[in-house]
């Protein structure tokens, strides 16, 4: 193995924080990659990088372009809220730099085509972490699906509702000023879990959105989504933020995956293959998750590593790939915004055209 690759982290408290205290000290343990630098614009924020990276006052900087300049290293992570995250991409690319990225690319679909072009076109690597899809319980969902054992896939049907109605109970405020906060911040991961059990982009989708009166958001807090994906899977998905309770919610989903001759049910991490016996009742067998070493963002980190270095050919959610993720999200709020359907692949082909 060679050194450990050399990262500048911006955006140290939030998902940061989890970034500071788990995802980046393993990455240190298992020589794939130290700390640099780190940047937030909030100096107390910093905290978390000195206390867990064990970085210095004089590596932890308020301003990126400073941060960039004085500092070098391989590659940059963006935990920055969605809004911010072209400026460190550009940052990043001016420095020469790979770019390990929160979700979504960027918060609108303008941006995050810009920011495809300037990574491609600079060839430069971008993974961006879809810490959901890579948990266990999907993992697990997508090999029962994927083992052919149970038939076809025929569609998918996806729950996750959550009573998070008042201010600041979904974390950071940006999440409840923002405009369409649950299918940017939250749906952006179901609809990569949908990607991954269908094997397939989607082709056409179809959203309801609303706020009801109680929801303290700028935007749709609710959704009713239908999918249909190019190899002919639909998908249905039920979203929430502002119901009385909580029914599924972060790493607790429900997901149902009707195959030919199985129905597999993901329920609050719980596998099972619901199957009719001869008299008709339903009976369920707990099939058991998948093995793995570890999940979400440690594992997603880790892969990039053995990217950069040519361990690993690919990155499941290298940008060329999450395109498509975000096509789905922002065609999902187009359609939201003006009651119709809209076909994925057109509006990608579009924008990316612009
Ligand atoms: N994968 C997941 O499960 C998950 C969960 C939560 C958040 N996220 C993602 O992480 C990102 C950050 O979200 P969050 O909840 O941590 O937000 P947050 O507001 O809690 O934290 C963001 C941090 O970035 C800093 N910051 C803001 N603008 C900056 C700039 N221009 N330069 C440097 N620092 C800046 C803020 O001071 C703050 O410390 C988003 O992209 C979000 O979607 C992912």
């Amino acid at each position: 193995m060679g050194n450990p690759y050399r990262y500048i982290i911006v955006g140290t408290a939030g998902k940061g924080g989890d970034w500071c205290k788990a995802t980046l000290p393993r990455l240190a343990e298992l020589g794939k990659a130290i700390p640099a630098a780190a940047v937030d614009i909030n100096a107390d924020h910093l905290q978390n990088a000195k206390d867990h990276l064990g970085l210095s006052e004089e590596l932890c900087f308020t301003d990126i372009n400073t941060a960039f300049d004085k500092v070098k290293a391989d590659f940059a992570i963006i935990v920055t809220p969605p809004d911010f995250h072209e400026l460190v991409v550009d940052a990043a690319l001016a420095h020469d730099m790979d770019i390990l990225s929160e979700k979504p690319i960027a918060d609108n679909m303008e941006a995050c085509c810009r920011i495809y072009k300037k990574v491609t076109s600079a060839g430069k690597k971008m993974a961006v972490t879809m810490s959901h899809r890579f948990d266990q319980d999907k993992q697990s969902l997508e090999a029962a699906v994927h083992s052919g054992d149970y038939g076809d896939l025929d569609y998918v049907i996806g729950r996750f509702t959550m009573a998070l109605r008042k201010f600041g109970a979904w974390g950071a405020r940006f999440r409840h000023e923002m405009v369409d906060p649950l299918l940017i911040e939250g749906t952006v991961h179901h609809f990569d879990i949908f990607r991954g059990l269908t094997k397939s982009d989607c082709e056409t989708v179809y959203t309801v959105g609303w706020n009801p009166t109680w929801g303290e958001y700028g935007g749709d807090s609710q959704a009713l989504i239908t999918m249909q994906m190019k190899n002919g899977v639909k998908c249905f998905w039920e979203g929430a933020n502002c119901n009385a309770v909580t029914l599924n919610g972060w790493t607790k989903d429900y997901m149902r995956a009707e195959c030919e001759n199985g129905t597999i049910e993901l329920d609050a991490r719980k596998l099972r293959l619901l199957n009719p016996r001869i008299d008709g009742e339903i009976t369920g067998k707990e099939l058991p998750l998948a093995s793995g070493e570890v999940w979400k963002n440690e594992w997603i980190a880790e892969m990039f590593c053995d990217w950069l270095s040519g361990e690993r050919e690919d990155h499941p959610s290298r940008l060329e790939d999450n395109i498509q993720c975000v096509a789905l999200l922002f065609a999902a709020v187009e359609s939201a915004h003006t009651g119709q359907p809209i076909n994925v692949q057109h509006f990608l082909k579009q924008h990316l055209n612009n």
